[in-house]
């Protein structure tokens, strides 16, 4: 038996595998293809305190390799997420990594604390880098608004926080500290690209909100390497995302540095592809004679 469990900021998953947040529909029994009890955690699409629309169609286009996505955060908000969903989600089993978002640090604490008072979250996700929103990257744009709203947020409630960074800054590993020194227990490593389609045709940028945030297959190696590169010089877990498409790439990321792994689009591709994960690191495992998915936590670094 080899033991895939994995510790992040002090909970306990079952196996690294998670989806991303806003990447996995949890469907009633009946029409599920995929059984989320297998996930080492569940995680979902962010939410804000008041229900949003979300941005103009359309919101999604293929690319080469990937997906560009502008869905903008629609959401019921949270008083409905809580009453509509989070009941169904915690009953699924595995830890529940709640994914909230604010349009100022004060909104981002009441959100914090309304979902702390539920008793059903485990960990706190702080999407800080949303390239959809007219302010949502801009938390994780700059070292000063990600400090304050990092800090105000743990100061706020006892739940452990995850901080999820955007990859388009000058310096990913700067940001990772500034997270860390404000009091994230975990960084979720990284969010979307931003990016842009043209439609040749109408002679105008394709998406309704005109750009958009890439991800999938063609982001993966810019992805590692901003885990690679965190993982040396910031002691805190890394949930790795980006382009994760088989388990030889979450065995990449974890090699990288990764505590665990979370899939986003490929979702959308393989229903069954997270399943596929977790047996594959399972084999990949065995086949190297490891007894624990822990083993190789950063092992590339030590090579
Ligand atoms: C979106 O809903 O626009 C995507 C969410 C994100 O990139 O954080």
């Amino acid at each position: 038996m080899i033991d895939l469990t994995v510790k992040i900021a002090g909970v306990t998953l079952g196996n690294p595998v998670m989806p991303a947040s806003g990447c996995f529909e949890i469907l009633p029994e009946q029409e599920r293809v995929l059984d989320p009890a297998i996930l080492g955690a569940i995680v979902n699409k962010t939410i804000f305190l008041k229900a949003r629309a979300g941005n103009p169609p359309p919101r999604i286009r293929e690319t080469p390799g990937g997906m560009l996505n502008s869905i903008g955060i629609p959401g019921e908000g949270v008083e409905a997420f809580i009453e509509h969903k989070l009941g169904a989600l915690s009953a699924l089993g595995p830890p529940l990594i709640i994914s909230i978002a604010g349009n100022s640090v004060e909104e981002f604490c009441r959100i914090a604390r309304i979902i702390e008072d539920t008793g059903k979250a485990e960990l706190l996700e702080l999407n800080l880098s949303c390239p959809n929103l007219n302010d949502g990257l801009h938390w994780a744009a700059r070292k000063e608004t990600l400090f304050e709203v990092v800090s105000a947020v743990t100061e706020a409630v006892s739940l452990p926080v995850a901080a999820k960074l955007s990859p388009a800054v000058t310096d990913i590993v700067e940001m990772a500290a500034t997270a860390r020194k404000a009091g994230a227990a975990a960084l979720s490593l990284v969010n979307t690209f931003k990016g842009l389609v043209i439609d040749i045709e109408k002679k105008r940028p394709l998406l309704g909100n005109i750009t958009g945030g890439l991800s999938g297959p063609a982001i993966r190696p810019l992805a590692l390497y901003c885990v690679y590169e965190v993982y040396r010089s910031v002691d805190i877990p890394i949930i790795g995302m980006g382009g994760i498409a088989s388990w030889r790439d979450a065995v990449e990321f974890m090699l990288a540095g990764a505590t665990a792994v979370a899939v986003g689009m490929y979702n959308f591709v393989n229903p069954l592809v997270m399943a596929e994960v977790v047996e594959g690191i399972d084999r990949y495992l065995a086949a190297n004679s490891f007894s624990s998915v822990k083993e190789i936590i950063g092992l590339a670094h030590r090579i």
